[in-house]
């Protein structure tokens, strides 16, 4: 299993291109499931769910080609098996999405429970309740979520939490349904909005993606489409985090600022001079001491969960007392856990935590325990006095494209060391 070695103590300065969103790739991909049709799908970032996603089509036998650029076209018409097995759904949680599309075309599937993970329980009800509503049966067996239906058929859903996947899979099932669906309470995130606007290019009929109020009108059959993945927001927001905390300026290119605007209020709250076009971001530092800001995560167009550590580390170097609150997930704080033994100065009171800020981190070897906790430790290296080893990196490498090349390009002292090099070891994980 790869590391990283990231020596600290040089702000991180440059121009970076944004990748497509891997949040709002994973559904698009998953959509063709939904055609006989092909659906070529460009802007993808390179990435090992990515990779997951592909095997999981390719073994349902979803025909895939990709060139060079990371255009996918993919063609569902030689779909011969409605299976997600434990041995995928257990590496990537979002193969829970191609519930929907199959039991909407196929009548059937079956998919491998997800378990608990690393940031929380995440159960999948939301899912299951509104297939339900729509007419389909549920049983458990073996792992296994077993779905059967005749024709869905539109429904009022009322989701009780907003969940982003759960919208999504419930919004591409209810394309196919017989009549309307209406999903209350929706998540109104900037990928659903893309996967929508790709359902809609295929002949869906879908109105309010954006709103908390989907409006899906059934129709017999969708056609193909050809679609590009919208930037990653997270990404974007994971590098201007990098130029802040690390005392540079940075200019970050194919973005869409209104995706960010409670992160970048929040960068400009702490000192950032932010400014922003259609497609770029540029930010800078401030030259006096980073102000702390009162962090409390929520559904979009709140502050995101996926950019909580990154700030948690913002507050850590920043100049006074700040509290992040997490209030999506119920155990995502396992980065503080690691920060504390490079110095933090970090209390948890439940899902508050307290930080008050130090002049300085010190490199520490340190394990990363999600996607996005990774990011926050390998920044935390980039600033820390000496040399910080980041273990369990198989977690960065699902979500964030390149980035120790992308690091580097901008001044990052970081290196890769492939797994080889510590086979000696026992340490490393059973994943
Ligand atoms: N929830 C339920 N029941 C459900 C579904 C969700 O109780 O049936 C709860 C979850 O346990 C959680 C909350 O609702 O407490 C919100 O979860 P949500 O369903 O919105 O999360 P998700 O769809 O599983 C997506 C992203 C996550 C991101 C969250 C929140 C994808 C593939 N994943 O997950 O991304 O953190 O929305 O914005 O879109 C990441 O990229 O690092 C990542 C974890």
């Amino acid at each position: 299993m790869d590391k990283l070695i990231a020596t600290g103590g040089k702000p991180l300065s440059g121009e970076i291109r944004i990748s497509g969103a891997k949040n709002a790739a994973l559904p698009l991909m998953i959509s063709s499931l939904l055609t006989r049709e092909t659906v070529m799908i460009s802007n993808v970032p390179h990435l090992n769910d990515i990779t997951t996603t592909m095997e999981l089509l390719g073994q349902m036998g979803v025909g895939l080609q990709v060139d060079e650029k990371m255009s996918i076209q993919t063609d569902a018409s030689t779909l011969n098996s409605a299976v997600a097995p434990y041995e995928l759904v257990k590496t990537m949680r979002a193969s829970i999405l191609v519930l929907g599309p199959l039991v909407a075309r196929y009548g059937h599937a079956e998919v491998s429970l997800p378990g608990g993970c690393a940031i929380g329980s995440r159960p999948v009800n939301l899912h299951l309740k509104g297939l339900e509503a729509m007419g389909t049966d549920i049983i458990f067996e073996g792992g296994y979520i077993k779905a059967r239906a005749k024709r869905l058929k539109g429904t009022r859903i009322f989701m009780d939490m907003i969940s982003v996947t759960g919208t999504e899979n419930l919004m591409m099932a209810a394309t196919l349904a017989k009549g309307t669906t209406v999903i209350e309470n929706a998540a109104k995130e900037p990928e659903i909005v893309d996967l929508a606007e790709s359902l809609n290019d295929m002949g869906a009929r879908i109105e309010g993606a954006g709103t908390d109020q989907i409006v899906i009108d059934g129709v017999e059959e969708l056609g193909g489409t050809a679609h590009r993945v919208i930037p990653d927001r997270i990404e974007a927001g994971t590098f201007l985090l990098a130029a802040m905390v690390s005392g540079g300026q940075i200019k970050l290119r194919d973005v869409r600022p209104q995706h960010m605007e409670a992160v970048l209020g929040k960068l400009s709250e702490a000192g950032a001079a932010v400014e922003t076009g259609e497609d770029w971001i540029s930010l800078k530092s401030p030259d006096g001491p980073i102000r702390p800001v009162g962090i409390r995560t929520s559904p979009y167009p709140g502050f995101p969960t996926d950019m909580q550590a990154q700030f948690v580390l913002l507050n850590t170097v920043a100049d006074g007392m700040s509290t992040v609150v997490e209030t999506v997930f119920e155990n995502r704080f396992m980065h503080i856990h690691e920060l504390r033994r490079m110095g933090a100065n970090i209390e948890l009171d439940g899902n508050t935590a307290v930080i008050q800020g130090v002049s300085r981190l010190n490199g520490a070897p340190v394990m990363a325990t999600d996607l996005r906790a990774s990011a926050c430790l390998i920044l935390a290296g980039l600033i820390a006095e000496g040399q910080t080893t980041i273990d369990r990196i198989y977690h960065i490498d699902r979500g964030y494209e390149c980035i120790d090349e992308k690091l580097a390009l901008i001044g990052a002292r970081i290196k890769r060391i492939p797994g080889a090099y510590f086979a000696s070891r026992s340490d490393e994980p059973v994943s």
